[in-house]
């Protein structure tokens, strides 16, 4: 089940969809993503993972043939208010997590009330989710694994629990569907590895190009706050992309770049459209030359991630709209 959601993590929900011509089951959060795939032609089975929150979004969910999750009483209520949704369902357990899902007390009694659903033909999924499972050898994700198998122990029903981290470091909680997101993308979900450590390949290749090249004498200032002073003169590089493209205003002096392959370092603050780029001693940087801001090997997005103090899937997410997306390899377009 490939986990697609928020705009498959950035990379553009609808063509990451059509290149995913051998997976089981997409899944997204929300009613309106699953409505855009179809909307899209997307034909294969969608998950919902929030499930539906209004007798609007059931009619839809039934009306487009969407799976839904069911975490809460206020789910089931609503289904049996309104007869079901014709669909087929996810019943979610909470393990540990306390986000979504039923309590362990409340789970029998939640399968039993959706399975005499008239509209509930097939035998709902049986799902939870890893608080920690990026951790490797937690308890935490030993003991909600534990409990897992144990509340769904005799239930009718195919089983999901692993998100990347749970594929990648606990292989007993494959059971029968695995749920990768990140991964999915080459990026890894593990904390100081790279998708490069866990033989990834990263789909996402941000890059953008040189708009203007400066010459500093030492002492100069550069950009908003005159973080950076150039300690001696120096070739500096503006390059087109900002905080408003979704390069991340806290990154620090010194992040690692390519400029047209050379190392490169940002100087001063992010601008929302434009950073200043020191582009070293022996540069022979041009304008319009290429820019890296991840995405090769050399460059991993988990490293410019831990620069700015986040995760890679926060800078994914947050690369921005106006920023063009290229396809440059996928298989037939087709589903
Ligand atoms: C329920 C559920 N399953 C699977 C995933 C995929 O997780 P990951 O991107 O860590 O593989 C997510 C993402 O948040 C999720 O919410």
């Amino acid at each position: 089940m490939a986990v697609i959601k928020a705009n498959a993590y950035g990379h553009g929900m609808v063509p990451i969809a059509h290149a995913l011509t051998d997976v089981d089951s997409l899944a997204v959060a929300r009613i309106e993503e699953a409505i855009q795939l179809r909307e899209a032609g997307v034909a294969c089975p969608i998950v919902v993972l929030e499930g539906v929150s209004n007798a609007d979004e059931l009619r839809l969910a039934g009306q487009h043939g969407l799976e839904t999750v069911v975490h809460c009483r206020e789910q089931i209520m609503l289904m049996e208010e309104n007869s079901g949704t014709g669909a087929d369902l996810w019943l979610k357990l909470d393990t540990g997590m306390n986000r979504l899902g039923f309590a362990a007390e409340e789970f029998r009694e939640a399968h039993r009330r959706l399975v005499n659903l008239p509209s509930v033909s097939r035998n709902p999924g049986l799902m939870s989710h890893f608080s920690s499972a990026d951790l490797s050898e937690s308890e935490t994700s030993e003991d909600q694994l534990k409990k897992f198998l144990e509340m769904t122990e005799g239930l009718p029903g195919e089983r999901s629990l692993a998100n990347s981290a749970g594929i990648l470091n606990i292989s007993a909680s494959h059971l029968d569907w695995v749920r990768p997101g990140l991964s999915l993308y080459g990026v890894s979900p593990i904390a100081g590895k790279t998708g490069q450590d866990l033989d990834l390949k990263p789909v996402m290749r941000f890059s953008t190009w040189l708009v203007a090249i400066r010459n500093l004498a030492a002492g100069d200032m550069v950009g908003y706050g005159c973080r950076w002073r150039a300690a001696k003169p120096t070739r500096l590089g503006i390059a087109a992309c900002g905080y408003g493209d979704g390069y991340p205003w806290a990154l620090p002096d010194g992040t690692p770049l390519l400029v047209n392959g050379m190392n490169a370092s940002l100087a001063g603050r992010v601008s929302m459209d434009m950073i200043a780029i020191n582009l070293g001693a022996d540069s022979d940087a041009r304008v319009g030359h290429e820019v890296l801001l991840w995405g090769e090997p050399e460059l991993p997005v988990e490293e410019i991630a831990a620069a700015a103090a986040t995760i890679p899937y926060e800078l994914l997410c947050r690369v921005s709209q106006r920023v063009s997306r290229e396809i440059v390899s996928a298989q037939t377009p087709i589903r």
